[in-house]
């Protein structure tokens, strides 16, 4: 995954441009104006979201990719914002359990090879009652759409490292957070998500869901 984004850095602002038009439209906007407090955003890339961050967040980045964090400075320096950024991994964050109020990850999930340790992880570094807020192109529940995702996926996955039958409510679900909102645009293709870390776990079963 690195490599691939290493050698995508210089040319990923121009690809995903022309994708956020087709499919994510405000999805951006929508991601990030809900983030408040300490704010951690995952595979932060070249920072494309920085711009729509409300300005009183104290926001820290991670990614694997040094290539992408290096265009994500540069942004955050014409910004005049202090970002604090720093090589991670996603399935393995370096931060203490509860460290932050929200999480955010765009266009992440489909990237990251194991999507379920990586939301476990996000789960882990959120402060009770804090926001997990998601957005990505994940598996239709249309049928047809899906089984054309299905024809595509080994491809992508071989040379982009792009997942596109990822469920990350599903890795959310099972996490004990609790879903507030998930919307589904685009033939079901993208979906919004956000969610929040219970205050109290009432059963210590994580399984039967025993959260408020
Ligand atoms: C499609 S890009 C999305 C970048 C950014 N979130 C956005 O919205 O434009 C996927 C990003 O995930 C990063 N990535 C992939 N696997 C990762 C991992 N295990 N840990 C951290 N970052 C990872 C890549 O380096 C890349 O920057």
């Amino acid at each position: 995954m690195r490599a691939i984004y290493d050698k995508m850095a210089p040319y990923y602002d121009r690809i995903i441009g022309v994708v956020e038009r087709l499919l994510f439209a405000d999805g951006r906007q929508w991601a990030c104006t809900q983030a408040t407090g300490r704010v951690l955003e995952v595979a932060i890339g070249t920072g494309r979201n920085l711009p729509w961050n409300p300005r009183d967040v104290e926001l820290v980045g991670v990614d694997f990719s040094r290539k992408m964090l290096d265009a994500a400075q540069l942004l955050a320096e014409q910004l005049a914002w202090p970002v604090d950024l720093s090589v991670g991994d996603a399935q393995q964050l370096d931060f203490p359990d509860a460290s932050f109020d929200t999480v955010v990850a765009t266009l992440t999930l489909c990237s990251i090879p194991d999507e379920r340790l990586a939301v476990q992880e996000m789960a882990r570094v959120l402060r009770p009652g804090g926001r997990l807020i998601l957005l990505d192109h994940v598996a239709s529940p249309i049928r047809p759409v899906r089984a054309v995702q299905r024809l595509l996926d080994p491809l992508l996955v071989r040379f982009e490292g792009d997942h596109l039958l990822r469920e990350p409510d599903a890795a959310v679900h099972d996490q004990g957070l609790v879903i507030d909102e998930l919307s589904h645009s685009k033939w079901g293709i993208v979906a919004c998500l956000a969610a929040h870390k219970p205050l109290q776990l009432l059963r210590p079963d994580a399984s039967a869901r025993g959260f408020v």
